[in-house]
């Protein structure tokens, strides 16, 4: 593979989903999770020669006639994900932000799921209505496609062996300690809670602005924000712990309500944390059903933060750093790829009921070693979607090093207990 054929792949077939179907808004600025670029403009500079506008373009002849159709009533603005707004951009935005359009397969897309399998507010019949929906979704991907040139053939890359299943690498760390997490970056919002960006070292996290006023709300009052997190689980789980990784700053920001399912919220207290992002237990024990649940948590006190939520059927367990809060590291050696003694490294994080986070890509080598294009395989596949770190294109000096500062979101397929991981590289020697 030439250099010059490397970066006309790139350019040509790699750049538009790497953009426009990941949370990659900024991947070359900003370490923290990267959301969707709300401003087009923003979308438009580093794209080279692919139109920035072409997704948004062929999601208004598609997806957006059947919302703006169907859904404006509540989906128009005040009910996240705002897919029927009247900005087109802002609709399109909503629906990739928080991840409702599978694109590698349609048919696992929430917008399809909530009309075919929970019977959501459908305009005739569900399953005609999903049905539309779903080729709504294979017409605006097929027009995407139309723009991009075949991407690398498979058979030119590196393939890692596959990591063991996201549950057993989870179960290393955790001792066998059941958790589910949920980040902030991908909870259901209804304002005033909004999200804030992740910081240097400290998370995105919601939060109901303070704005210089304190207040401190009943569990029911209709104006409080609402951050709603989703988890799903393989069993019902009974009498369990709710954590919350909670910014606190002072006594008058310190409560939420907060609630699983029909369960009624109930009050939560912080601590003070002095700045730092820290896991303090909710009030009370809490259960899980088989499936899909809801954890919602409540405005009581505006100005407390919370970047995620944690729950474990353990009573015992203390969420601590690394590992135990959610987080494991993947490792795999490269050796049988020619490059004895080196070795790869990738976090994950449970993102939400549908999707893995990965970060902090890593190089661990003991000689000048070149690496580029990388694909994530989910269970031996490489989906399109998955492609911000084809963006790698680096020389690794001894000692090793970071790869790519983006985050990237991973759809699930089978959940947990059957998601492998893998690696693959289109470049990887030493030099
Ligand atoms: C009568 C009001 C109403 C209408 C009309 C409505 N929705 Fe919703 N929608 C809601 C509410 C409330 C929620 C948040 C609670 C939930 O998830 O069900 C929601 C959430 C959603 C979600 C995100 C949550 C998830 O489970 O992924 C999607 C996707 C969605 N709606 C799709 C649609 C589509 C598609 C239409 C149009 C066919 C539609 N909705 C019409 C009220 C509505």
């Amino acid at each position: 593979m030439t250099p010059g054929f490397f970066k006309w792949s790139l350019v040509t077939s790699l750049l538009l989903v790497a953009f426009l179907f990941t949370q990659c808004g900024k991947p070359f600025a900003d370490k923290g999770d990267l959301i969707y670029s709300t401003d087009a403009s923003g979308l438009a500079s580093p794209m080279g020669g692919v139109n920035p506008q072409s997704s948004l373009e062929a999601f208004e002849r598609t997806v957006y006639q059947v919302t703006r159709q169907n859904c404006t009533s509540c989906h128009r603005s005040s009910q996240q994900p705002i897919h029927a707004n009247d900005d087109s951009q802002v609709a399109h935005n909503a629906l990739l932000n928080q991840y409702k359009i599978n694109f590698t397969n349609p048919a696992q897309s929430r917008m399809v799921k909530k009309l075919r399998d929970e019977g959501h507010n459908c305009w005739s019949n569900c399953e005609n209505d999903a049905q539309e929906m779903q080729d709504a979704i294979v017409e605006w991907k097929e027009m995407i496609e139309a723009e991009q040139a075949p991407p690398v053939p498979a058979q030119n890359f590196k393939t890692t062996a596959q990591s063991r299943t996201i549950l057993a690498e989870r179960d290393l760390v955790t001792a066998g300690t059941v958790i589910h997490t949920a980040m902030a970056g991908n909870a259901t919002l209804t304002a005033p809670m909004v999200l804030r960006p992740a910081v240097g070292m400290n998370p995105a996290y919601v939060e109901a602005p303070n704005n210089g006023v304190d207040n401190n709300l009943g569990a029911a009052d209709p104006a409080a924000g609402i951050a709603r997190f989703t988890i799903s689980s393989p069993a019902a789980r009974t009498n369990g712990a709710l954590w919350g990784l909670v910014n606190i700053g002072s006594t008058s920001d310190d409560s939420f309500y907060a609630g699983i399912n029909a369960a009624a919220v109930q009050s939560w207290t912080s601590p003070v944390t002095n700045g730092l992002f820290r896991w303090m237990r909710m009030t009370g024990n809490h259960n899980l059903a088989v499936g899909m649940n809801t954890v919602t948590v409540r405005e009581r006190k505006n100005g407390a933060q919370l970047a995620k939520i944690l729950y474990t059927p353990d009573q015992n367990f203390i969420p601590g750093g690394e590992g135990t809060a959610g987080t494991i590291t993947l490792r795999y050696p490269l050796d049988a790829l020619g490059v004895a003694g080196a070795s790869l490294e990738v976090k994950l994080e449970d993102y939400d009921a549908f999707s893995y986070r990965l970060s902090a890509l890593r190089i661990n080598t003991t000689r000048n070693l070149y690496v580029a294009n990388i694909r994530v395989l989910l269970n031996g596949q490489y989906n399109p979607q998955h492609s911000n770190y084809t963006l790698v294109d680096q020389m690794v000096p001894a000692g090793g090093a970071p790869l790519s500062p983006a985050n990237m979101i991973v759809l699930k397929e089978g959940g947990e207990a059957t998601d492998k991981i893998s690696f693959a590289f289109e470049i990887l020697e030493f030099r």
